[in-house]
């Protein structure tokens, strides 16, 4: 099993999450509103940023659990839906899950995601 974490641009968010709900499997989605900076340090991105010691950028942070099979599929579909060739568009992480439990049924690795 794979997580991906996706840091994306807020405006990509509608367009990114309605490519997703396409995907045939996919088993769920968590979307938080987060702030961080890249290397570049939100320097191109200042109208975006709080004032103060550090400039912090809004994103929204996109985590999917997927089988590994779906995985390349889930990425590529962010990238493509989530890019504008612009500093700031964003990163992609992918992790290996050693492990879920689905609460409601005790279920365990991949019956679970
Ligand atoms: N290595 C990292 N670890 C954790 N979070 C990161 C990392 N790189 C980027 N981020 C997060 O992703 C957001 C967007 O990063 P961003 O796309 O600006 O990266 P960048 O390296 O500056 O690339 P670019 O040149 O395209 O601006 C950051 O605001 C931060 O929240
Ligand atoms: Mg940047």
């Amino acid at each position: 099993m794979k997580e991906i974490k996706a840091i994306i641009q807020p405006f990509m968010l509608i367009r990114v999450v309605t490519a997703l709900h396409k995907i045939e499997g996919l088993p769920g989605i968590t979307i938080s509103e987060i702030k961080g900076f890249g290397r570049t340090r939100g320097s191109k991105e200042k109208e975006l940023s709080n004032e103060g010691i550090y400039e912090f950028v809004q994103k929204n942070k996109i985590e999917i659990v997927v089988q590994d099979d779906l995985a390349d599929t889930v990425v590529n579909t962010i990238q493509e839906n989530a890019h504008t060739g612009n500093p700031g568009d964003g990163k992609i992480f992918i992790v290996n899950v050693e492990d879920v439990v689905k609460i409601r049924t005790n279920e365990r690795g991949k019956e679970a995601v």
